[in-house]
């Protein structure tokens, strides 16, 4: 698989030495570069939402501690699944899609990628250069292999119909425009292949007007579930399978 420019939507070929390792669009000029394991296509031009993905720049080293990413997953679920138990099942529905291709949309710092790339090969992308960098280092030192890139999820570097399944974990409701997100979504992946979502819904703790208001102080919003359909039809997805525990959602949708 090739990368595709994410403004003109050209296949880009890997120009090798003479650009270094960098990717350059042949239709439109523009130069991405080899970021030491990550192809960089936004370079300077910061994302909607650049507040969030700078707070993500700034946490990325404790991410994956318990000061971060274990404390979310017990506000969200009410303690009642743990990180790993929540990656498990995710890697498990994918698995189920007997998916050769994944792409992990707002990958961060691989913490569902490195998991699931033992039974495919994936694609992880990610806005915030630092998820990714923690990224690299978490995959090399596991010796897992993921083909990374830096890139708004509103503008995918991806052609059309290019992944079996789409997973995008604890990352719909911080991004600026979920609707363009679940687009791009709908067209990198295959008709008949699958998307794999992590969520918060208006239930449990984020039932909690207070903890609503809190919550977009942080730039994040929390949905209903009639908005997640509205959201994943206009996409040209249909959810096929729900899971909730207190306000985490995983949801499983096909693409028509
Ligand atoms: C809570 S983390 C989730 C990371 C990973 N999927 C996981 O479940 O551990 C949210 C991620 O969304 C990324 N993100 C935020 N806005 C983005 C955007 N506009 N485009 C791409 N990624 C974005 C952040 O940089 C961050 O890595
Ligand atoms: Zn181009």
């Amino acid at each position: 698989m090739t990368y595709a420019c994410p403004y003109c939507g050209t296949a880009l070929g890997n120009h090798g030495e003479d650009n270094g390792d960098a990717l350059v669009c042949p239709s439109c000029d523009r130069v991405y570069t080899d970021r030491g394991g990550f192809y960089d296509f936004l370079g300077d031009d910061a994302p909607q939402n650049r507040g969030v993905v700078s707070l993500f720049d700034a946490v990325s080293r404790i991410y994956e501690t318990p000061l971060w990413y274990p404390l979310g997953m017990r506000l969200a679920t009410g303690g009642r699944s743990s990180a790993g138990e929540l990656v498990e099942r995710v890697a498990n529905r994918v698995a189920d899609e007997d998916a050769d291709t994944v792409v992990d949309i707002a990958t961060g710092t691989g913490l569902f990628a490195r998991r699931l790339a033992r039974d495919a090969t994936v694609y992880g992308v990610d806005a915030s250069a630092e998820m990714l960098r923690r990224c690299v280092r978490n995959a090399r030192r596991e010796g897992v292999r993921l083909e990374l890139a830096r890139a708004d999820a509103g503008a995918l570097p991806y052609a059309d119909d290019t992944f079996d399944v789409a997973a995008c974990t604890g990352a719909l409701h911080l991004l600026p425009d979920p609707s363009e997100a679940l687009n791009e979504a709908g067209r990198v992946v295959r008709p008949d292949g699958a998307l794999v979502v992590t969520t918060v819904v208006d239930e449990g703790f984020f039932g909690s007007r207070t903890a609503r208001r809190t919550a977009r102080l942080y730039g994040m919003r929390v949905f209903s579930e009639e908005e997640v359909d509205a959201l994943l039809g206009s996409a040209g997805f249909e959810r096929i399978e729900t899971e909730r525990e207190s306000s985490l959602v995983t949801l499983v949708a096909r693409r028509r």
